[in-house]
Parts: C-alpha cells; structure tokens; sequence
C-alpha cells in the first residue's frame, strides 16, 4: 500500500498550522502519533519535528478506497495528507495543543511507508533504557528528545557565532594523532600501513591547538570530538564533545571574560536566561574546606564546619575523634539543616556514603524538633557535650548534624559527598533552572598518588605554575598552585583550562617532575618541544564540555539524553552493537592477532 510522494509536496510543518491557515490548503507529512474512529470520521495525528496536527477523513466527502486506507494505517505509519484547515467546532478545541484550534479535512491521504508495531510507542514515558537506546530512531521522534536536540544545535551555532564574532578561527585538529596524556586511557586505531603501529584517538586537542598558537593562529575554537577509555558514569561518555578554545597573548582574566560573555550570550540566545556576570570565584582550597569539593555545588548552604578545636572535641576521649586528631586529621562536620526527620534508612546510606569515600564512619546527631536529642555518639559524651558539640556546628530543633573524623583529605571528600546526599533528599538540588556558575581557581598543579609513588599533573602537562610558585617546583612540589581554572555549575565541571607553560625549559622540568627521563620526554614529546625551541607566545585556554552544557540547560539526567547515539555503561552501543569484531581478513591486513 505504500506510495511514492509523487505529486504531492508538503506545504507545512504540523505544528506551525495555526488559525492563520484557516481555509488554505495544505500538505502535511509526517508519522502517525494516534489514530481512532468516530461514527463516519477518522482521525489520525500526524507528527513531525515540529510538532502534531488532526487530520480528518470524512467517509462522506473521501473515496471510498481512501477511506478505507485511512482505516488500515496504524501509529508509526509515514503518511501525506492533503486538506483544507478548518476551525475545530469549540468543544473538540484541544488547549493542550499548539495546532488544537484547528483541523485538516483531508482531500488526499497516503501512506508513503508501514510501520510494523514498535517495540514501544513514542508516548510511553517509561520505557526500560537498552530497549529506548536500541530502537534510539524511534526513541528520537519523541518530543522531549528531539527539543534536546534542537537546544543542541541552537547552542552549536551560538557558540560558533560568538567566537566568530570575537576573532577567533574555527580550525579542525586531526583525529588521528599520537597520543597525548588527559588522564585517561586512549583509543588506539591501528595502522595497516605501518604494521604494529597505531595512531590514537585524541583525548583533547590540547598540543595541537597550543602547537596552532605557535603558528600565530591567536585565537582558535573547535567543537572538537574526544574520546577517553575511562568508565562511563551520568556525566561521562567515551567519546564527548569539547567547546575547545586557545588564546594568545593573554591571561586568565581573559579567558574568563571570554568564557562567561560566551556562556550568557548563548543562556540568552538559545533559552532566553539572563545569566548574572562575572561569576562567583573561588581558590580550589577555599572550594574544598567550605564543601568539600572542587567543584561545589552553590545552589544550597550546608557548608563543612571545623570543630576540631571545639573543647569538646579536642578535650574528648572519643578514641574516634583522639585518634583522627593525634594524627594531624581533623574532626568536622555539617548541618543538614531541617533534616531531622530524616528517615533512618535514609541516615545509614549517607553513612554509607561517607564510607564509600573512604571514611571509616560518620556521627550523627538528631535534634528533633520537639527537643529531643539522639545520637551515635551518645555513649561517648555527656548529653550536655553533644548539645555543645550540636551547638558549635549551629544546630537547632530540626537539624541533622553530621560528622566526620579522618585525615582531611578523607573527610572533606567524605563530607562533601555527604552534603550532596542530604541536599539531594531535601530537595535543594531539583530546580536545575537556578544556574549557579562558579570559577574554581588555583588547583594544585600536581597530586601525589600514594599507589604509584609519583606526582601526576592535576589537569596536563602544558599548564603552567603560578609564577609566585614556580621556584617550589623541585622542592616543595605538593604545594605548587597551578594558573588552573575550572568552570563549575550546579555541582558539575562544564569546563577546564589554564595558562601554558611556553618556555622549554620549564617544559622539561615539568615533565622531569612528572617522572619523564629526559631521553622520555623527548620520545613522547619530542615534536612538542621542538615546536617550543621558535618563538612561542604566551597562551593559555580552556575546554567546556558541550554534552554536559547542554544537559544542565536542559536539565537531563545523563548526557546519553543529550547525545544523539550514545553509549551505555559498558561503553558499547546497544543499537549498532559496537565494538564488534571484525572479519579475519580485516585482522591479517592490521597484522593483529586476537589473544585471549
Ligand atoms: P578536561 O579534561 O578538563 O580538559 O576536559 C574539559 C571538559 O570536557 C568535559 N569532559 C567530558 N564530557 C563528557 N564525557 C567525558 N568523558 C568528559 N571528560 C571531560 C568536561 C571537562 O570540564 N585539554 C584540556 C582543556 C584545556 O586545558 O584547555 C581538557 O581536555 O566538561
Ligand atoms: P565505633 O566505636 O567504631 O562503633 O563507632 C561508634 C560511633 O562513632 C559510630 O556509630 C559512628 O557514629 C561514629 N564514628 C565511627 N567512626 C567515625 C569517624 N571516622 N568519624 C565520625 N564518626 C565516627
């Protein structure tokens, strides 16, 4: 039954016909959202991108084999349906829809293609997410996905729009390329022409724009596509896009002014938000004693509290809290406030948390709001210690406060993933509309792992010491801060970058520092600091993590929302089954053999 279009043009989109349209005739196309019967009259809805509109076949105005047609198509089908708009009588006015106050009697109706019954329907909110990312096509037409899309794009072109307005060059960076260490694993594609040797999908291209710096590019911008083998987590894919920008002649001020006019044009642009400028600011050390985090959550107070000097806490004889304190730790804490009611399953998982991050427990008080008091550690102190210990974290009827005694780093991560929790069980974290952006500045330029007995660069080896810093490189490492700034909103890092390092020589005592041999640094590097050694500007940039943009406007819950194929967990796509084995042949070209 399926037709050709042939003849027949589409004159509209659903749903744009409106009032204005009344007595025209128009031409719609589209897929089939529902269809039911009354007396003589079909309805069918037809779907497109833009929305949905009613078509009506007639059985007393239509063929007969028409009518009969419009009988047997069923949801999903790709229809063409020809008609004159007409004015819904007012009872059948739909409110609820843009196009409800009108309807297309339908002239001709075709069916350009059948659709077997979907293995779910479009409308069906609660379908299990493999099956969704399976039939993704299908799962696409659905409204609320396909508006993620279309912000998307409007976010794409905005950006492009502002940087091109600003001076910069839109410039693309291979895809293949060596490797270039982010911090994750690579994607390796291997090289048939020169057998056991293999390019790396980029990271980021964070040496080739810094090498189109050194070119005298000035200003360069890609929406450049990463990959990272790393685990897959709500706010992680394996292969991401990047807003990647590189400026000359700078400094971070610059890059901030550029970032934030960047990020309220397009809120502007693309969901008419008038975000405030310039954003709050905050040294990494500051971010991580107030919450616990590098990337705080604004949107709600509960900030950590350092009790440790508390006479009561200094003075207890809480092995706990002694031992944490003995050996250089701390003891803190933060009120949840309004938490009391707090269920007790709901206090044991944030124990949990805290334990999760590596914590070996957490106190709790609960100041009920009819005055009474329950602890953990009651059996410990005098109920008038826990009301002073309650007292000093400010803690009033119908507080929760909890506690924490470690190392420092231990507790403030502990904390600051407790605080996430109970913001999250009480609610302060659902309006994602309140845009709480925040530099985060000043990070350490190295970290130590105790397991591998090594510093590693907090963001990469191209990031330069802060200049008041640099002559502790070789002696006091751990305290070198970084000219490093993240972008944060709501919780999540939207993006990274820093000032590069530009001199060869303090290159290579990074990298020296980052265990590289000199004979090392110049395998992996080699190129890099070639390019170095002929007149390099200073230059500094940044990475905002387009993905996770457009999954805070949005107000995802993951970027597979936002992402038009994404992958699972298991870094696979369950609709075209990749990764996937190739053909033997493929195998024996590459000079790869499979080794289990
Ligand atoms: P960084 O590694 O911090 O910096 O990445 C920049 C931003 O990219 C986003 N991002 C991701 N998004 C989705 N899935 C992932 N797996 C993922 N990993 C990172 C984040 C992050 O803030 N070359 C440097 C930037 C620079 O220094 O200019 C870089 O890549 O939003
Ligand atoms: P324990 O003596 O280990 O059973 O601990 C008694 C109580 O102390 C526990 O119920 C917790 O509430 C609390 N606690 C244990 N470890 C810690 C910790 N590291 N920080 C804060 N409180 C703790």
């Amino acid at each position: 039954m399926s037709e050709s279009m042939k003849g027949m043009k589409r004159t509209h989109y659903s749903g744009v016909i409106t009032q204005a349209q009344l007595g025209q005739t128009v031409t719609v196309m589209g897929w089939v959202n529902k269809r039911r019967y009354l007396n003589n009259l079909i309805f069918i809805v037809v779907r497109d991108r833009t929305g949905i509109v009613q078509v009506v076949v007639d059985e007393r105005r239509v063929p007969a084999e028409m009518y009969q047609l419009a009988k047997a198509v069923r949801g999903e089908y790709v229809v063409a349906a020809t008609g004159i708009v007409i004015a819904r009588t007012p009872e059948n006015i739909n409110p609820d829809m843009p196009t409800g106050e009108i309807e297309i009697d339908v002239q001709a109706l075709r069916v350009l293609s059948e659709s077997e019954v979907p293995p779910f329907q479009v409308a069906d909110e609660d379908v299990a997410l493999d099956l969704r990312l399976k039939h993704r096509y299908i799962d696409l037409r659905r409204p609320e996905v396909q508006h993620i899309m279309k912000i998307r794009h409007e976010t794409a072109q905005s950006v492009r729009r502002y940087l091109s307005a600003d001076g910069f060059l839109e410039i693309e960076t291979p895809y293949l390329t060596n490797s270039s260490p982010e911090g994750a694993r690579d994607y390796l594609v291997p090289s048939r022409v020169h057998p056991g040797q293999f390019y790396a999908l980029p990271q980021s291209p964070q040496q080739l724009k810094q090498l189109l710096m050194v070119s005298g590019m000035d200003k360069y911008f890609q929406l450049a596509r990463c990959f990272r083998d790393e685990d897959l987590r709500a706010d992680r894919q394996p292969e991401f896009t990047q807003i990647d920008i590189e400026m000359s002649f700078i400094d971070a001020e610059d890059v901030h002014a550029m970032a934030e006019g960047m990020m309220v044009t397009v809120f502007k642009e693309v969901l008419g938000v008038e975000l405030k400028a310039p954003f709050a600011r905050m040294t990494w050390h500051e971010a991580m004693e107030r919450f616990g985090s590098d990337k705080p959550d604004l949107r709600f107070g509960m900030e950590l509290i350092d009790i440790s000097t508390n006479a009561k806490v200094a003075n207890s004889e809480f092995q706990v809290f002694t031992d944490a304190l003995g050996a250089g730790g701390s003891v803190r804490g933060i009120n949840a406030e309004g938490c009391a009611a707090m269920p007790r399953k709901q206090i044991d998982a944030l124990v949990e948390t805290a334990r999760h991050h590596k914590a070996k427990g957490l106190a709790w008080i609960v100041l009920a709001e009819d005055g009474t008091v329950k602890s953990t550690i009651s059996k410990f102190f005098t109920p008038e210690e826990i009301n002073e210990i309650a007292a000093a974290m400010g803690g009033k009827p119908g507080d929760l406060i909890l506690l924490c005694a470690d190392s420092n780093p231990v507790v403030l991560n502990a904390l600051g993933a407790v605080r996430l929790a109970a913001a999250k069980w009480k609610g302060l974290t659902a309006n994602y509309q309140d845009y709480n952006f925040l530099w985060v500045t000043d990070f350490p330029l190295l970290q130590w792992s105790q397991e591998d007995e090594r510093f590693y660069a907090e963001h990469h080896p191209f990031t330069a010491p802060r200049e008041d810093d640099e002559h502790l490189l070789e002696t006091n490492p751990g305290a070198v801060r970084g000219q490093i700034y993240d972008l944060v909103l709501n919780g999540i890092e939207l993006g990274g970058g820093s000032i590069r390092i530009h001199r060869t020589d303090l290159q290579r005592r990074m990298f020296a520092m980052l265990g590289f041999s000199p004979e090392a640094a110049e395998e992996n590097f080699g190129h890099f600091l070639e390019a170095l050694k002929y007149g390099v500007p200073p230059h500094g940039g940044i990475a905002l993590g387009f993905d996770r943009i457009i999954m805070l406007m949005t107000g995802a819950e993951s970027l597979r929302e936002v992402i038009a194929f994404p992958k699972v967990k298991d870094a696979s796509c369950p609709m075209t089954h990749a990764p996937n084995h190739v053909a033997s042949a493929q195998l024996e070209e590459l000079g790869i053999q499979i080794q289990f």
